[in-house]
């Protein structure tokens, strides 16, 4: 699949979104996809919160929803992999049609919906994948959400947040999905105070309880669609609140110019290219408001190593992308790795941290 993207890439487009996810995600389980077993160039390592990451590129979240091939993407070149977003419960999400390629621009649109199989499955493959391998074999992020028809919202995000504790490396309390009716809502200044304390709560009982040596980092994933006074905001909480970093962005319920009309009416949040900007233009602002005291993921848009680089300088500590995968296929991780080693070298840096906010 690696040399062979030009070939199956084709192919898998041939098929709707949906069902060409369903085929990717069969063929790396039953491992058909051959590792990637190049060396990490050093100055790639990145260290945060306790965790030795190998690179700071990451598969986002919604690529693995169940959790079932975390290892095939950490071997493809990852430095990690974010899995979910996991509801406690399963649930179908919403009717198909709900993925829309638009080639031309390297975008999508998806209004899937939290579809997964539910927060015991995805702990229970976290835990055996624990087992197989031991801890420290790839650093693997569990993203939460609510289902659609819970009443306390909270509720849902403590329940993943207990049971995942002790099976993944960080946490992601994911309120920006534009597909989950009132979702985003929970990005508002009270609700999100009392999401993330009630949430840090649970954490710190987990570890008490002895599930959990430490709770792993908890961090907050938000919507490129805030406002500038959402955004202080959530600056301000997220600093309050003593969570451990942001994730930035998830996909945009904006339409800019130049989509296809007869794609850009459809429902949902948009990723890819049409995002970079936004989404960096935000990751700058939140970075400026925290005062670079909060790590960042960036996330939205990255197609190359310059856009990698250009999340860097904008505040991100590590990025993450999703949509150029689907076009570019797996080689794009090399690429975009030998790319970003390169430009940190030409202008004297070290290693990545030492980049990071450095555009702004
Ligand atoms: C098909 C699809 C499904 C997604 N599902 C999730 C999800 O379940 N949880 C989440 O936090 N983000 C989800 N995302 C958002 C991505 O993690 C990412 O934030 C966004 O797509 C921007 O990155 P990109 O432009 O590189 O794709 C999804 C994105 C796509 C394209």
């Amino acid at each position: 699949m690696i040399d062979g993207f030009s070939l199956v890439g084709p192919i898998l487009r041939s098929f709707d979104p949906d069902t060409a996810h369903d085929l990717t995600i069969r063929a790396l389980k039953t491992g058909l996809v051959p590792p990637v077993c190049r060396a990490e160039d050093p100055i790639l390592r990145c260290r945060l919160w306790g965790l030795d990451f190998p690179n700071p590129l990451g598969m986002a979240a919604g690529f693995d929803k169940n959790a079932e091939v975390v290892d095939s993407l950490l071997r493809l070149g990852f430095g990690f992999v974010e899995a979910g977003t996991v509801t406690p419960r399963p649930q179908p999400g919403n009717p198909r049609p709900r993925m829309f390629r638009l080639p031309a621009q390297g975008a999508l649109i998806n209004r899937l919906g939290f579809n997964n199989r539910g927060l015991e499955a995805f702990a229970g493959r976290l835990a055996a994948r624990r087992q197989r391998s031991g801890i420290g074999t790839g650093i693997v992020g569990a993203n939460v959400g609510r289902n659609k028809d819970t009443v306390d919202a909270a509720a849902d995000y403590v329940a993943g947040v207990a049971a995942l504790a002790p099976l993944a490396d960080y946490l992601v309390v994911n309120v920006s999905s534009p597909n989950t009716p009132g979702l985003r809502a929970l990005q508002g200044r009270e609700p999100l105070a009392e999401l993330l304390g009630r949430v840090r709560a649970a954490l710190a009982g987990a570890a008490l309880a002895g599930s959990a040596v430490a709770p792993p980092p908890l961090l907050l994933k938000i919507a490129p669609d805030l406002t500038a006074e959402d955004l202080a905001d959530v600056a301000e909480v997220a600093l309050a609140s003593g969570i451990d970093g942001l994730i930035v962005s998830n996909t945009t319920i904006a339409r800019p110019a130049g989509l296809p009309p007869a794609l850009a009416g459809e429902a949902g949040g948009l990723s890819g290219r049409p995002l970079f900007g936004p989404s960096t233009v935000v990751l700058a602002e939140i970075y400026r408001l925290t005062g670079g005291r909060l790590p960042i993921i960036g996330c939205g848009g990255i197609a190359s190593a310059s856009d990698a680089y250009d999340k860097i300088r904008a505040g991100a500590s590590l990025v993450q992308l999703y949509t150029a995968l689907i076009y570019r296929g797996p080689g794009l991780i090399g690429e975009i790795k030998r790319g970003l080693a390169a430009r940190l070298r030409a202008d004297g840096f070290s290693c990545v941290a030492e980049a990071v906010g450095t555009g702004l």
